[in-house]
């Protein structure tokens, strides 16, 4: 069953949105198979946006990123990658469309709050740098939730 990497940046921590976060992704019916709160370093967050080392706001962004702490979870279910994408809505959150985590919480590109892994082989790599193995919780509830046939 595919899985994907969410964050709550330290925006979404600081503005208690964690809840509602949590929320709408159980509620969608993903499976929460890894759970932290954790003060990124500096070399977390480098290797984390490494894609965007080169670009004028990777400073700020990793600055951003490790100035507080950061909800880090992982999501299981089918087609979760880019259903997750779509719950959290476009980078810019003056255009992500209502609805999404950050047309619904967010103003500010800076301050988007979320983030999720952009295609399944990059969801492997975060999640693999995110989690240790044994952090990863394989389970199957016990009444099966009327969400697959
Ligand atoms: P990106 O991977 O393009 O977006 P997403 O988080 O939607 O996958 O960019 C990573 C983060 O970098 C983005 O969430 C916010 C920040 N960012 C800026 O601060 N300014 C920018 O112009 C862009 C494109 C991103």
């Amino acid at each position: 069953m595919e899985r994907t990497f969410v964050a709550v940046k330290p925006d979404g921590v600081q503005r208690q949105l964690v809840g509602e976060i949590l929320w709408r992704f159980e509620s969608k019916g993903f499976k929460l198979v890894g759970l932290k709160l954790i003060h990124p370093s500096r070399e977390l967050a480098e290797n984390h946006y490494d894609v965007h080392r080169e670009r004028p706001f990777f400073g700020s962004l990793v600055e951003f990123i490790t100035s507080g702490p950061v909800v880090a979870m992982v999501w299981e279910g089918y087609g979760v990658v880019a259903s997750a994408r779509k719950m959290i809505g476009a980078t810019n959150p003056l255009t992500s469309e209502p609805g999404t985590i950050r047309g619904d919480f967010g103003v500010n590109i800076g301050r988007n709050l979320i983030h999720g892994s952009d295609a399944v082989e990059t969801a492997q790599k975060e999640i693999a740098l995110w989690f240790k193995d044994d952090e990863l919780v394989s389970w199957e509830p016990t009444i099966k939730p009327w969400l697959y046939e």
